[in-house]
């Protein structure tokens, strides 16, 4: 497969190895709800640091990924700032923020992106899926990056978002009124995406059997393509109508046909009592014709489409905005909650854990909070924002969104939505009677027309309630009309409900620094990396009767650390793996995986010293690791 080559690939490459990292602080004054550092997160931070900080609790355990990163469009003042350590890119700090002039801009954009994906990656689970927004700028070079850190086996598809409903530059010939949105996933053979609820299919469903089941039934000939009994011999056989005689597939011009069923499909709609056969009238003779019945399905579907028109462009996502702070333009670039809402229908996980790590005006927390407010899910989103609006724009939209907010502005209510078929175009009368008749009964004669009958008109207002909307709105989108009641409205926007955790990023643990004691780590922060790194593992809730010291269990060991950022502890004898400690480690593994019915597993102790032989240790199933206090002790 093809790599993509840039300037300074070979010292990303591994940088997110060289990455400290951080603990999560939680800011419980700036949260909704109790501090909880497994719900749903906001993180104010460098998202390079904040993803490492996610590994041992979230690694393999994000099911969508939702990034909208910087476009690299020349003029969004982002900057490169990971402090890899080499010199051309030390000299990329001076030429800061990346501008339109900067030669160097794409290699420092894929730097940028490339170490973060690889975390991305790490964070994703084996069901999970990687969505991403970009326009011309970056995205053929995205997709090379992404196909050398997903695989290319792993590209699912690249859709197109609308994101203007008029041109933004009336002076060139062409501008873009799209963005992208890169979909990977992490397995292509384990993501289930479902499709996309299509109501309008049953509207081919038109008549109703004895039990109200609606069907259609449609000709077993085969017309059209390949409709020859020479295209497809084996579909060329006789089948005896109900009067006994054999009815053979035939054009009506004479020609040989087949039918749409081999032997054995034929045989089934027998079975199934959905061979249907109708009296025709042909050629001025009464004959019998063989349909095949198909009911409606219950949940009808198609695939989703690639080109997203349909959903609210970038003028409706910062008018959302807006109505959410009530000032102008808080923010520029939002996204619209109904694309990440797109994206999550398509994922289909009402228990997925989301994350976002260039969160921005937080949309992604609103739509996730919306979709469970909806269908009463149990999704979880992690967003991070590197800026210092976290708290004042990210935050506090999710605060608003959660609780509510006062909110002047236009709702607006689909009162009719139809697919025009040509057919249905062709009755162009009856559907201009039909939206006159919706703007009647909403008490809005006058918008109604003129010439419609005048007793109707009067019964209608009298009869209409209290306008429920300012005005009605018609208009044909991607052949699907739609019938909007539109009303001004100052109220409360009812609030969607949910809690969230504000955190900050802390001290970076570097085992060196334990060293001096000059940076001591506190023992959650310390543990839930040793255990990552050691396991590959993310820590999760301890049993109950956990004893002091334990950290959690992985596949083939129980992990144990021994350990207070107390440098009066760590240098004395209670720190050390003695012989009473490392039984009654080894009795309490023993009963808690007998009691589950599992094989005893072996043990990994982390502590600063260890007063056991190897011997010893190995006839207690365990291995030892040293902290750099046991360095530090000697020192
Ligand atoms: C295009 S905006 C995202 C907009 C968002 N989708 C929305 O609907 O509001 C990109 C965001 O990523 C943030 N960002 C850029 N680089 C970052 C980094 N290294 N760490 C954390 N956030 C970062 C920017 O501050 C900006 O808010």
């Amino acid at each position: 497969m093809p790599e993509i080559v840039f300037k300074g690939k070979e010292y990303v490459y591994n940088h997110h190895l060289t990455v400290p990292y951080r603990p999560l602080v939680a800011d419980a004054a700036k949260g909704i709800g109790p501090a909880d550092l497994s719900g749903n997160l906001i993180i104010h931070g460098d998202n390079l640091h904040a993803l490492k900080s996610l590994l041992p609790r979230y690694a393999g355990a994000v099911d969508l990924i939702f990034i909208d990163p910087p476009y690299n469009t020349g003029n969004e003042g982002w900057c490169y700032s990971d402090g890899v350590n080499s010199p051309i890119m030390k000299e990329w700090l001076s030429t800061n923020p990346v501008d339109g002039e900067d030669m160097l801009r794409h290699d420092k954009w894929l730097c940028m992106m490339w170490p973060r994906l690889v975390l991305l990656r790490e964070l994703l689970s084996e069901r999970g899926s990687i969505w991403i927004t970009l326009d011309d700028n970056e995205v053929h070079r995205a997709r090379m990056v992404l196909d050398e850190i997903f695989g290319d086996e792993n590209f699912v598809n690249c859709f197109a978002w609308r994101k203007v409903d008029s041109p933004n530059d009336n002076k060139v010939a062409v501008t873009p009124d799209h963005d992208y949105v890169l979909c990977y996933s992490k397995d292509k053979s384990q993501v289930q995406f479902s499709p996309m609820l299509a109501l309008g299919i049953l509207d081919a469903y038109g008549s109703k059997d004895a039990t109200g089941r609606a069907y259609r039934d449609r000709l077993l000939k085969k017309n059209g393509k390949n409709s020859l009994r020479t295209d497809r011999p084996t579909m060329y056989f006789a089948i005896p109508d109900p009067d006994g005689n054999d009815v053979y597939p035939m054009h009506d011009n004479g020609e040989e046909a087949c039918w749409a069923a081999g032997p054995k499909g034929v045989e089934a709609h027998l079975q199934a009592g959905t061979l249907i056969w109708k009296r025709k009238e042909k050629f001025g003779q009464q004959v019998w014709e063989p349909y095949t019945r198909e009911y409606a399905p219950d949940i009808p579907t198609r695939p989703y489409p690639t080109i997203w028109a349909d959903l609210p462009t970038m003028r409706q996502s910062k008018a959302m905005l807006r109505d959410i702070f009530g000032t102008v333009d808080v923010f520029d670039t939002p996204k619209p909650v109904e694309l990440i809402e797109r994206i999550m229908d398509l994922v289909n996980q009402p228990d997925a854990l989301i994350l976002d790590s260039f969160a921005g005006s937080g949309t992604t927390a609103h739509a996730v909070l919306k979709a469970n407010a909806k269908d009463g899910g149990q999704r979880k989103f992690i967003l991070v924002e590197g800026e210092d609006y976290a708290d004042k724009l990210t935050a506090e939209r999710v605060r608003r969104a959660i609780q509510g907010y006062a909110w002047s502005g236009t709702q607006r209510e689909i009162l009719l939505e139809e697919k025009i078929t040509l057919t249905q175009f062709k009755k162009a009368d009856d559907w201009l009677k039909k939206i006159d008749a919706i703007k009647r009964a909403e008490g809005l004669a006058d918008e109604a027309d003129k010439g419609a009958d005048l007793v109707e008109q009067a019964q209608a207002s009298a009869t209409s309630k209290r306008k429920r909307f300012d005005k009605i709105e018609s208009r044909i989108d991607d052949g699907v009309l739609r019938v909007e009641g539109v009303r001004r409205v100052s109220q409360m926007a009812d609030g969607l409900g949910g809690e969230f955790t504000y955190c900050t990023l802390g001290e970076a643990v570097e085992l060196d620094k334990l060293l001096s004691g000059e940076r001591l780590p506190a023992f959650e922060a310390l543990g839930a990396w040793l255990f990552y790194t050691a396991t590959g593992g993310t820590l999760q809730p301890l049993p109950k009767n956990a004893p002091p010291h334990y950290l959690g269990e992985a596949q083939d060991k129980h992990v144990w650390l021994i350990y207070q950022p107390d440098l009066r502890f760590l240098k004395s004898a209670d720190a050390a793996l003695i012989l009473s400690r490392a039984q009654a480690m080894q009795q309490w593994g023993h009963d808690h995986d007998v009691a589950r019915g599992q094989p005893p597993k072996g043990h990994l102790v982390f502590a600063p010293a260890k007063y056991l032989s190897n011997k010893q240790l190995k006839d207690h199933g365990m291995d030892y690791a040293p902290l750099p206090f046991a360095l530090y002790r000697e020192c």
